[in-house]
């Protein structure tokens, strides 16, 4: 079905901020196209991937993992090790790629090379973003590691994909503390403020941070919020964030042009590029880590 004739919740907004433009031979709009479609296998893989988290994820569930993953105690690897067990994860939510992750990775970083040579560090962030993934290694089902994020504890946000259909069996759907306009927020709280899906963005944030690795905060803001697309590319949210929250957008925003439309790029020579990244892994993220 041609995007236009989409039901509204199936439109993804981030198309509104696309710049008409063709990325390696694909078009703009044939990104991120979540039309469902039970005849094609990932369209449906990616349709129960999001039905499952917006199910699940709930204020009482963010918590837990909380609990569970921000003690760093699963596994100690260097960056480069983890990198390359992504190799084995193919991310089932994502209708753009059936690469392995590390693929994807690389794809990523050297697109940000080509159009920001001076500005190595977010190169590596670019190699890293998904690296928050390797949860899935370890006991979590792809509906909680991968995937766009959203904020619990208030009313689901318009744009997020499927609507509102796909939260029909999520409890917090018909919590009163929950399910308000600002549900647990004050207005104005800020973007920092809200508590988000758990996902490999705010895991990979959080083990940045608890390994003091040495990135600028632009870098940092770019992990954490990469896959909240009903912010970023569908304007929800307006009335909980403040003035300075436009900055972390711009940056953010910045980055993901390279994380989205590089997707169908031809695949790099990886072997070729290690020795470039693991100066870069040295000099912002040093040695062995732990997770
Ligand atoms: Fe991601
Ligand atoms: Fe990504």
């Amino acid at each position: 079905m041609p995007q236009t004739e989409r039901p509204v919740s199936m439109i993804d907004p981030s198309l509104l901020l696309r710049p008409e433009k063709v990325y390696d031979d694909k078009p703009i709009e044939a990104f991120r196209d979540y039309s469902i479609d039970d005849s094609d296998p990932i369209k449906e893989r990616v349709r129960r991937t999001y039905y499952d988290m917006h199910t699940n994820q709930t204020v009482d569930f963010v918590k837990g993992k909380m609990e569970k993953w921000l003690k760093f105690n699963h596994f100690k690897s260097t960056v480069k090790d983890a990198l390359i067990k992504l190799n084995e994860l193919v991310d089932e939510s994502d209708p753009d790629s059936d690469l392995p992750n590390i693929v994807h990775a690389f794809q990523t970083a050297e697109r940000i090379r080509q159009e920001h040579p001076d500005k190595e560090w977010m190169h590596l962030i670019g190699l890293i973003h998904d690296l928050g993934k390797v949860m899935a290694f370890y006991d979590e089902p792809q509906w909680c590691v991968v995937g766009d994020t959203f904020p619990l504890g208030c009313k689901w946000g318009p744009s997020i994909v499927y609507g509102d259909d796909s939260f029909k069996d999520n409890p917090d759907s018909y919590n009163p503390k929950y399910n308000t306009e600002n549900g647990i927020y004050k207005p104005k709280c800020g973007l920092e403020q809200l508590m988000m899906s758990w996902g490999h963005d705010e895991y990979l944030y959080r083990m940045l941070v608890h390994n003091k690795c040495k990135f600028p905060k632009d870098g940092l803001y770019m992990i954490r919020y990469h896959s909240f697309y009903p912010w970023h590319a569908g304007g929800d949210y307006k009335h909980l964030l403040i003035d300075s929250d436009e900055e972390i957008k711009q940056a953010v925003l910045e980055f993901n042009k390279y994380d989205l439309y590089t997707k169908s790029a031809e695949v790099p020579d990886i072997e070729a590029l290690w020795p470039y990244y693991e100066g870069l892994i040295e000099k912002y993220m040093p040695g062995v880590l732990e997770w």
